[in-house]
């Protein structure tokens, strides 16, 4: 019982439950994720960076109060969300440093080729259509701009029992081949394990 309000909350938090809990326990169980993707991407002044799915808006915060990159947008489907993370970075929204939007990745609510640099974490597990998620991926960013998405090894996730509700799991060579079809180029491999998360990957890509 537990375990499927979890998974759902997971996919999309809501609520108060969203807010106290589910925010909280992201901020610090995947921290080493977080890490490891903002370490792919290696930012830098000139980038301006999407992320989709911020959750509890960690890595964004981490970005900014880093001055790793001074130009900053997220998007995620939950309204619970995208309220927290407003609010949690109210002072670089009003500075103009940040910008977040209610949206889906599947229908990513900005332009062609805005950003330089794209990353999403823990997110894979729940698109419904990973082919349309990465070719909007593509869309939005530049000619040359950085895709790097984070995920848990299929190993680990399999056993963990909530994955069953809701959770599409995928193997390191899946992802590898979906980021190559929808025509990402120079695509490399970091792996990290952490006691919160077990074994995971951040593949990087670059955009056509
Ligand atoms: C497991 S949480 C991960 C949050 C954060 N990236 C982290 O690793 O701590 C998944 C987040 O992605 C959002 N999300 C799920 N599916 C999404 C989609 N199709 N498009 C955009 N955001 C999505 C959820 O609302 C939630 O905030």
């Amino acid at each position: 019982m537990f375990e499927s309000i979890f998974s759902r909350q997971l996919a999309n938090p809501s609520g108060l439950f969203g807010r106290l809990i589910t925010a909280r326990w992201l901020e610090k169980a995947n921290v080493g994720m977080n890490a490891l993707t903002l370490e792919s991407l290696a930012l830098g002044t000139n980038d301006r960076l999407l992320e989709i799915g911020f959750g509890s808006g960690y890595l964004l915060e981490q970005v900014l109060s880093s001055r790793s990159c001074d130009d900053v947008a997220g998007v995620d489907v939950s309204q619970e969300m995208v309220q927290h993370v407003s609010r949690r970075l109210r002072r670089h929204i009003e500075n103009g440093k940040a910008e977040i939007r209610h949206g889906d990745i599947e229908s990513i609510p900005f332009g062609d080729a805005e950003f330089s640099a794209l990353c999403t974490v823990n997110t894979l597990y729940f698109w419904r259509d990973a082919k349309l998620a990465l070719a909007e991926c593509q869309r939005v960013l530049k000619p040359n701009g950085r895709l790097a998405i984070c995920f848990n090894s299929k190993e680990d996730l399999a056993q963990w029992p909530g994955h069953v509700h809701g959770f599409t799991l995928y193997e390191l060579a899946d992802v590898e081949e979906m980021l190559v079809a929808a025509g990402f180029t120079g695509i490399e491999k970091r792996t990290g394990n952490d006691k919160d998360q077990g074994e995971f990957y951040c593949l990087t890509g670059i955009a056509a």
